[in-house]
């Protein structure tokens, strides 16, 4: 068994703008290569999809460690640094296991569906206000529904989008591994602390009375059982915002813009929601936005490699999906295929996604809506792409269309 760092690997350049725009090349030189393996300048690269489901199901071995990244951002000692290595993602065993758990009964399924008619009206409201325009950027105009949805989720006045917005556009570069976003990611972290200790201060002065539990009245009577600290709850919120935020809305955007290719499945969106879920978990299989760190914490045998204790890796599941040999005719986007839910676009292991079916609701009733009033999208204007690491997705989206009520 030969260790991972004696091996022959390729290089994949995931830093750069040019891996961004197009990194399937890569891919598929490096898979000649190694069939699971290469080197990227942080660590190592795992980017074969089987490979990706068993390690990261190993949580005993393969750890959130974030003192590397903040480490890589040069951010001890700032807010956005301790916000991070205290974060949901970052804790293990039992410190993780009690915040998950206090999160978890909001957010099954069932939960999930009974907020639908929330995320139709503010989609509907959305569209109200930019189907008009007939002609705009699609992903300025995604970007406010995740936050919407979340604003009305823990019962915050939606007229605080404008202030959030680009500090959570900010905040969603925190994985880029990149030094130069330290300083608005450290104003962002600020903006939203005030934000969320402000909110929680409103709510204590004024509880629900209505009989309705809305998600910070959860938590806030978490609190109050004494199962959750002050800092907790603050944190915890600002994490809800974030994980929701960059990862919808770059979905939502990767979406439209493999539908602007593909008109007859896009048509077919406004007509029935059921064919909506299938589009939604093909696109999460072809096309989506995560790349997920991990560290060895002890020594892993993987296959005929030993994985040792220290190593860092990285697992890109954002393009995991398009292993040619985990799925027939990979490249082909197809919702009608077996096995549609067969991705990783939400992680594997003790940190899969808790906002997975919020995420899945929202984007299915935005997309249904969207199709049946904006008829015709094409492309207007040249996009760009959002840094690999972290969380990808396009930068701008213009596009017109044909509006409809
Ligand atoms: C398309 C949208 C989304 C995608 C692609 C996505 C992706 C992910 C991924 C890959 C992870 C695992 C990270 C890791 O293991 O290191 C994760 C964790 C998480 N996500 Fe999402 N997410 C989405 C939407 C949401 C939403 C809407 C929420 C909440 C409202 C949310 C809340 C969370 C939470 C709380 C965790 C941490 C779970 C834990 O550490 O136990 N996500 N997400």
């Amino acid at each position: 068994m030969k260790r991972i760092d004696e091996l022959d690997l390729p290089n994949l350049p995931m830093e750069d703008a040019a891996f961004a725009s197009n990194p399937w090349p890569y891919l598929a030189a490096a898979r000649h290569r190694h069939p699971w393996l290469a080197r990227c300048s942080f660590g190592h690269v795992v980017h074969q999809f089987d490979a990706m489901k068993d390690l990261l199901g190993q949580d005993a071995y393969l750890q959130t460690r974030i003192d590397r990244v903040i480490s890589i951002m040069g951010a001890e000692g700032t807010q956005w640094g301790r916000f991070q290595s205290e974060s949901i993602l970052t804790r293990q065993g039992l410190a993780h296991q009690r915040i998950r758990s206090v999160l978890a009964p909001a957010f099954t399924p069932r939960q999930a569906n009974r907020h639908r008619p929330l995320m139709r009206a503010v989609i509907t409201e959305l569209l109200d206000e930019w189907v008009p325009k007939r002609e705009f950027d699609f992903e300025a105009f995604a970007s406010n529904f995740p936050i919407g949805v979340m604003c009305s989720l823990i019962g915050a006045s939606r007229a605080v989008i404008p202030q959030l917005r680009s500090s959570l556009e900010a905040f969603g570069l925190s994985f880029s591994l990149d030094k130069e976003h330290l300083p608005a990611l450290e104003n962002a972290t600020n903006v939203l602390d005030e934000f969320v200790q402000k909110l929680v201060a409103e709510r204590q002065a004024a509880r629900r009375q209505d009989g309705e539990e809305d998600l910070l009245e959860i938590l806030l009577q978490t609190q109050d059982r004494g199962e959750l600290g002050a800092r907790e709850l603050y944190d915890l919120l600002i994490f809800l915002f974030v994980a929701g935020y960059d990862t919808s809305k770059n979905a939502l955007t990767l979406m439209m813009s493999v539908l602007i290719d593909n008109p007859g499945i896009y048509a077919q969106c406004a007509e029935d929601l059921e064919y909506c879920r299938k589009v939604v978990e093909e696109n999460f299989r072809y096309l989506t936005t995560s790349t997920i760190p991990r560290v060895a914490v002890q020594d892993l045998p993987y296959r005929d490699v030993l994985i040792p204790e220290g190593s860092t890796l990285f697992f890109p599941v954002s393009i995991a999906g398009r292993d040619p040999g985990a799925h027939q005719d990979a490249d082909r986007f197809d919702p009608d295929r077996e096995e549609i839910r067969r991705h990783l676009t939400f992680g594997m292991g003790g940190h899969i996604c808790l906002g997975q079916f919020i995420a899945r609701a929202q984007i299915q009733e935005g997309l249904h809506l969207i199709a049946q009033r904006m008829k015709n999208p094409r492309r207007v204007g040249p996009s760009r792409w959002r840094p690999f690491y972290g969380v990808w997705g396009m930068r701008g989206l213009p596009i017109a269309f044909d509006p409809a009520n």
